[in-house]
């Protein structure tokens, strides 16, 4: 698709008080757009949004937690009333749930879900009216390179993310024809907080969250569908071809890290 500029376009970022949704929130200001920051930690929410304004950026911020409908809708309203449109939603926080099969227990799947699966669609539905009658949008879900190449451990994430993933593509096919594009992201190790408990493995060494928003911005322009982003997520077409060779060189390249400490 032809590249699009993004600059004047109003855009909610959730999750954008650290890791990637800092990095994306200063790579989309940096484009022209204006963002309002959500998440739940506002001192860090205004501290990038101050980093934005006096580069010359304009956002607001707009605390919410993802899980609550009252504080999702009221985001939603606030950036309506404050620019009269929505034009891009990027449904980005989320919580990284370990736990091994053999331990696995409802709680840590209801927590992922919780917050990566319905918090997600919690704020795309949110929006979703606004954008239908705009007759235009983009709605962008941070799913998980985890939803492509599951790793041992990660049951609770995954499932989060592939449930993510897959009503997104539904989304997106749905909803092409009232105007409204789907972008599905699917990164690999981002060096995040996220991840500061891991070391990961030589095959997918974590990249910087500066590098991935780029990537996104680039994505973004063009309406792709999806970015996966370091490219050895592309390991997953082996793994689609033969799971049974997935899985040996999941284990033998030893995906899933080592613990940090
Ligand atoms: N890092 C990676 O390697 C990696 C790889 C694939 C996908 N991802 C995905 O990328 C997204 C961002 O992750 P990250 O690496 O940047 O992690 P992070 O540094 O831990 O940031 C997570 C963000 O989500 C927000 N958040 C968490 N729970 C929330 C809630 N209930 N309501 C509102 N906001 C909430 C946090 O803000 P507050 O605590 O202030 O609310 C924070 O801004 C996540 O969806 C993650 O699954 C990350």
């Amino acid at each position: 698709m032809a590249k699009r500029s993004l600059a004047g376009q109003a855009a909610i970022l959730t999750g954008a008080s650290g890791g990637i949704g800092e990095a994306l929130a200063h790579a989309l200001a940096a484009q022209g757009v204006r963002v309002a920051l959500s998440a739940r930690r506002v001192s860090r929410l205004e501290q990038v949004a101050a980093d934005i304004t006096s580069a010359g950026g304009e956002a607001l911020t707009i605390a919410a937690d993802v899980t609550d409908d009252a504080q999702v809708e009221a985001l939603v309203q606030r950036v309506v009333e404050t620019w009269g449109r929505i034009d891009i939603v990027i449904a980005n926080a989320g919580i990284y749930v370990q736990t091994p099969s053999a331990e696995l227990d409802l709680a840590s799947l209801q927590q992922a879900m919780e917050i990566n699966y319905f918090g997600a669609m919690r704020t795309a539905l949110a929006v979703l009216p606004q954008m239908q009658q705009q007759g235009n949008g983009h709605l962008v879900f941070m799913a998980s390179l985890g939803a492509k190449i599951p790793i041992p451990g990660d049951g609770p994430y995954v499932a989060s993310k592939a449930a993510l993933s897959g009503i997104a593509q539904v989304m997106r096919q749905d909803l092409a024809k009232e105007g409204i594009s789907v972008t599905i992201i699917y990164p690999g190790r981002i060096d995040t907080p996220m991840l500061d408990h891991l070391r990961t493995s030589w095959i997918s060494p974590k990249v910087s969250p500066e590098k991935l928003a780029q990537k996104i911005i680039n994505g973004l322009e063009r309406r792709q569908r999806r970015i996966i982003y370091p490219f050895t997520g592309y390991l997953y077409v082996l793994r689609e071809l033969s799971p049974a060779v997935g899985d040996w060189l999941i284990r033998v390249l030893r995906l899933q890290g080592w613990p940090a400490s």
